[in-house]
């Protein structure tokens, strides 16, 4: 055995003697994107100013919220302002103790500026009334704040451009947890590039906001067999929440 295979070996012992099961291996090309996603997060500053950490009243949530929309203004810091009929903001409760995070807007809430007002937002709107709150008493946002065209996903420009605005909501009404609805939610929130399927019924962290994923209500139309799995996951937010 060469000398560096014997040390590998000696090393590998070790672990195992210490009771680990697995060593992660990161290759090459996963530690360069992960490189490169830190550049890239880098490189978009915003004039938004970070907000205190010590808890915000109402009225100061209400006026940072308000400066935060002025600073979108009529936004073009991507290609989806151009097809968009409305921005949409988010909307709901200040005092939020849950905040619902989407991908981007439908054709519905394009037309009418207001997020999960379609078919995938009827079935979420039953899944919050089925916790025992009314749609009024949550916040609901998306990474995106724009239609992308025909529905498709948004690109990564468009989710670096647009995402600092919904942490900033997020940071902002500062919820006791976040629920991120499906794939591009949670790993724009999350930072892994880990399926959905795999993520969901753990809790992860958003800044200091347990923050728990799920399936997106889209999805469970074309998959309703998985609505009790979203379910699971409701209850562990309720949990969660003392509830
Ligand atoms: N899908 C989303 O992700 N967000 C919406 O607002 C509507 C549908």
């Amino acid at each position: 055995m060469t000398n560096i295979a014997e040390d590998i070996k000696i090393v590998l012992e070790f672990y195992q003697a210490m009771g680990v099961e697995r060593i992660p291996i990161m290759t090459e090309q996963k530690s360069r994107r992960a490189e490169e996603q830190k550049i890239a997060e880098k490189e978009v500053s915003y004039n938004v100013a970070p907000i205190s950490k010590f808890h915000l009243t109402s009225e100061q949530k209400k006026s940072a919220l308000n400066a935060l929309r002025e600073e979108i203004g009529d936004c073009q810091r991507c290609k989806l302002s151009k097809g968009r009929k409305n921005i949409v903001f988010g909307e709901g409760s200040i005092d939020a103790e849950i905040m619902f995070i989407g991908e981007g807007p439908g054709e519905d809430e394009d037309i009418q500026g207001r997020p999960f007002v379609g078919k995938a937002g009827q079935l979420l709107t039953k899944l919050i009334e089925k916790m025992g709150f009314k749609r009024e008493d949550v916040y609901i946002g998306n990474i995106v704040k724009c239609r992308p065209p025909f529905n498709r996903d948004p690109e990564e420009d468009e989710i670096n451009a647009c995402s600092p605005f919904i942490r900033k909501q997020a940071e902002i009404i500062s919820p006791k947890v976040i629920v991120s609805l499906g794939r591009i939610s949670t790993q724009t929130l999350i930072g892994l590039k880990i399926p959905i399927g795999k993520l969901r019924g753990k809790f992860y962290q958003f800044e200091d906001i347990p923050l728990m994923p799920t399936f997106h209500p889209s999805y469970l139309l074309r998959n309703p067999k998985d609505k009790w799995l979203v379910w699971e996951d409701a209850q562990k937010v309720l949990e969660r929440l003392g509830k």
